[in-house]
């Protein structure tokens, strides 16, 4: 009974002996030490812990920990351990050790979101191979990163970390990051090993709240949610992080269709999963463990490879192999892949970092220089009415006023590495280093109070009066109308505190927070010409806001360049260019809302009741999906394809013009759209299929390509077999996600 449980497992695990390929040098040295070690050892190299370097070097002497996570203390912790495992442990399998560099990691760059917004890959490849750099010189060898999610709730605090809501673009980034992180070798002194998480459709938490249950049909999971993590597989990525969540009824963490199935037999991935942190033992939480044995055995069999932080594997594993619960194909398999791993990251030749590398390579003026570049590229102009921006480098008197405008730490978002606040250029500072003759005066007016413990224990008190700004006080009202009555130009500068996103942060109200917007109407009314940058972590819900002033900047958490590189795009020295990656709802109870939404058999019709529709909003968001504005105007013109009749196999390409016809050189970014009109499954209304940011001088001309593939056309069918199915296709080349030029193909049956 348990044997014929173990061979039917063995099979599903891909690890029954098929006839295999003659093995690599490397892996019969894998095979080799893989023999020499007792259980113990193996397990040790499946596990993986934090903490003060001082309390695990006797762990990992003796075998019983192959990795850990943001030790901190730089390279010379880091070569402490190593040398203590290189010199005295029986194996001398080096540690790797890995760190959450997410966006940065002494030079922090803009938060995930605020780089997708970019629609740059290469901007993104920039800024990981940079965060690499620095990350690699303090002894870090793995990152947790890229975070490639795809979210669709602006409420998750997670989609601060990801590219936003598409996939096209998702996979495009998360190419990018993998290729910065990693170069072409991660075994290069330069370069870490990266980490895709969390696998998977974490960014689909029931109504927005981090770590709940997700229920994604399989059609949208491997149309919407998987796609940025094949990218991340087909550029080489290292590793997977499992993620919290249950997914349909299965945690990530225990669900062999995810890890094994879709992930390595389909996928071919051969690198490690790591679980997310104690993701195992929650295992018993989420009720499908009845004791830290079933959680390990349940994890294991899955294929998650390295346990992080909780200790089930490494306590039960003995006991599981006895009882014939698990087998020892099981754990060398995953011990195999961790050891793969590390010697892929050449940790076996070159165990050791050199500590004078931190000093020449970090937060050099180079790397600051990137931040600013990369911050200045990740912003979008949302509205710009008579001109407002840019400012003029010639005023007298500028008014800098709001919690946001001297936040140092704010600046930095969440997950900020190793980013020091006294690193950071605030507005008011940027602003400042602007304009050197101007008189820039300052009024902080009200605070935005931390969203800590304390706001959230205040929450189930009373909701209203959680994470929100300090209600800004009269007195700091009028201060700030005094100044900016005085004042030539103003600017506001309001959003979110960087702890209000991120992990464990969601927003149930994502509107301004606190009396920002009051601030904001005393200052507009008095009708000074008045720009509104906005700091945050996801869209927010700011119609009133947006109704009331005449210009808007979105900055995102722009990172430690944040006042240079806004005050740059302010005053005009860069154009912005960024689009959004994700789409602002007007009001909350339109969430989810996404641009590639199905069209329903009842699409808005304002003629007729019995529509897919609200009575209290439209079906549109405040700003939709790839919508930004620039200081100069672009015309699109000439769209055609290559064909208008192609078979299932073929391919066409679609081409179109776009010219700056405003005063400014600026930066347009082309979006190519299709929609398939009739396919056996429903398809969304538009999906992105290409993209391009170019910058063009006024007057100048070019025409963008775009070739559409199969596997850009194609799509599930009702039996979730990909293919391209004959039938008519629109194609929209636009400068957003609504609107553009349009044509058509059709694709015609092979005969
Ligand atoms: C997060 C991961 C992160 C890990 C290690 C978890 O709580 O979900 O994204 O990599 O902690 O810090």
């Amino acid at each position: 009974m348990k044997k014929a449980l173990l061979t039917s497992l063995l099979t599903m695990l891909g690890v029954a002996a098929a006839a295999a390929p003659a093995k690599s040098k490397q892996e019969r040295s894998i095979d080799a030490l893989i023999a020499k070690m007792t259980l113990e050892e193996k397990l040790g190299q499946l596990y993986q812990l934090g903490g003060p370097v001082d309390t695990l070097i006797d762990p990992a002497v003796r075998g019983l920990l192959g990795s850990t996570l943001n030790i901190g203390g730089g390279a010379p912790a880091v070569n402490k351990l190593q040398r203590a495992v290189m010199e005295r442990s029986r194996l001398k399998i080096p540690v790797i050790v890995g760190a959450d560099v997410i966006h940065g990691y002494r030079t922090v760059f803009p938060i995930p979101l605020g780089m997708a917004s970019a629609w740059d890959p290469a901007a993104v490849e920039t800024a990981s191979s940079v965060a690499a750099a620095e990350a690699a010189a303090a002894g870090i060898r793995w990152t947790f990163a890229p975070m490639v999610d795809i979210a669709r709730d602006p409420r998750w605090g997670r989609i601060a970390e990801g590219s936003g809501e598409d996939p096209y673009l998702g996979s495009a980034i998360a190419r990018a990051a993998v290729r910065g992180f990693q170069g072409k070798d991660y075994g290069a002194p330069d370069k870490v090993a990266a980490c895709a998480k969390h696998w998977a459709a974490y960014g689909a938490a029931e109504a927005g709240r981090d770590y709940n249950t997700t229920d994604v049909s399989e059609r949208t999971l491997r149309e919407i949610y998987f796609p940025p993590f094949k990218a991340a597989v087909d550029a080489g990525v290292a590793t997977f992080m499992s993620s919290f969540n249950d997914l349909n009824g299965v945690p990530a963490t225990a669900n062999p269709w995810l890890q094994t199935k879709v992930l390595r037999r389909e996928w071919g991935f051969d690198g490690f999963v790591v679980s997310d942190y104690t993701a195992v033992q929650e295992l018993l939480q989420h009720g499908i463990a009845a004791d830290g044995a079933e959680a390990a055995r349940r994890a294991l069999q899955a294929g998650v490879d390295m346990e992080m932080v909780s200790t089930l594997y490494s306590s039960n594993a003995a006991a599981l192999l006895k009882q014939g619960w698990l087998s020892m194909a099981i754990i060398d398999e995953a011990v195999r892949r961790v050891l793969r791993i590390k010697h892929r990251a050449g940790l076996f030749e070159r165990p050791y970092v050199d500590e004078s590398l931190a000093a020449k390579v970090t937060l050099t003026p180079e790397n600051r220089q990137a931040a600013r570049r990369v911050a200045g590229r990740s912003m979008v102009l949302l509205k710009n009415d008579g001109a407002v921006l840019p400012l003029s480098k010639s005023l007298a008197t500028v008014a800098v006023i709001g919690p946001l405008a001297d936040a140092k730490a704010d600046m930095l978002g969440t997950w900020c590495g190793e980013g020091k606040k006294e690193d950071v250029v605030t507005l008011l500072e940027g602003v400042r280093a602007k304009l050197p003759q101007a008189k820039v005066v300052h009024v902080e007016a009200c605070r935005i109070a931390s969203c800590g413990e304390a706001g959230i224990a205040q929450a189930n008190v009373n909701p209203a009066q959680a994470c929100r700004a300090e209600p800004c006080a009269n007195a700091g009202i009028q201060e700030a109308v005094k100044a900016a009555r005085k004042a030539d130009a103003v600017i506001l500068a309001l959003g979110e505190s960087s702890d209000m996103s991120g992990e464990a942060n969601s927003r149930a109200d994502i509107g301004l927070p606190g009396g920002q917007l009051e601030l904001a109407k005393a200052v507009l009314a008095l009708g000074r010409p008045t720009a509104v940058v906005l700091f945050n972590g996801r869209p927010l819900t700011i119609s009133d806001l947006v109704e009331i002033s005449p210009a808007i900047l979105e900055a995102w958490h722009p990172g430690i360049e944040a006042g240079n590189a806004v005050a740059d795009v302010l005053f005009g020295d860069v154009n912005p260019g960024g689009k959004l990656p994700v789409s602002f709802p007007r009001v909350l109870g339109q969430v989810p809302i996404y641009y590639n939404y199905k069209n329903t058999g009842r699409p808005f019709d304002p003629a007729d009741h019995y529509r897919s529709k609200y009575m209290d909003a439209p079906n549109s968001p405040l700003f939709p999906f790839g919508y930004g504005r620039s200081y100069t105007q672009f015309k699109l013109s000439g769209l055609s394809l290559s064909a208008k009749s192609i078979r299932p196999k073929g391919r066409l390409t679609a081409s179109v013009d776009v010219e700056n016809i405003g005063a400014r050189e600026g930066d347009e970014v082309v979006q190519l759209y299709i929609r398939d009109l009739a396919a056996s499954a429903t398809r969304p209304v538009r999906e992105l299929k290409g993209f391009e940011r170019v910058t063009l001088k006024p007057g100048e001309k070019r025409r963008v390509s775009f070739e559409l593939t199969p596997e850009l056309l194609g799509a599930y069918d009702q039996g979730m077999k990909f293919q391209v199915e004959p039938g008519k296709f629109k194609v929209f080349a636009g400068d957003s996600s609504v609107g553009g030029l349009e044509d058509e193909f059709e694709v015609v049956a092979a005969e």
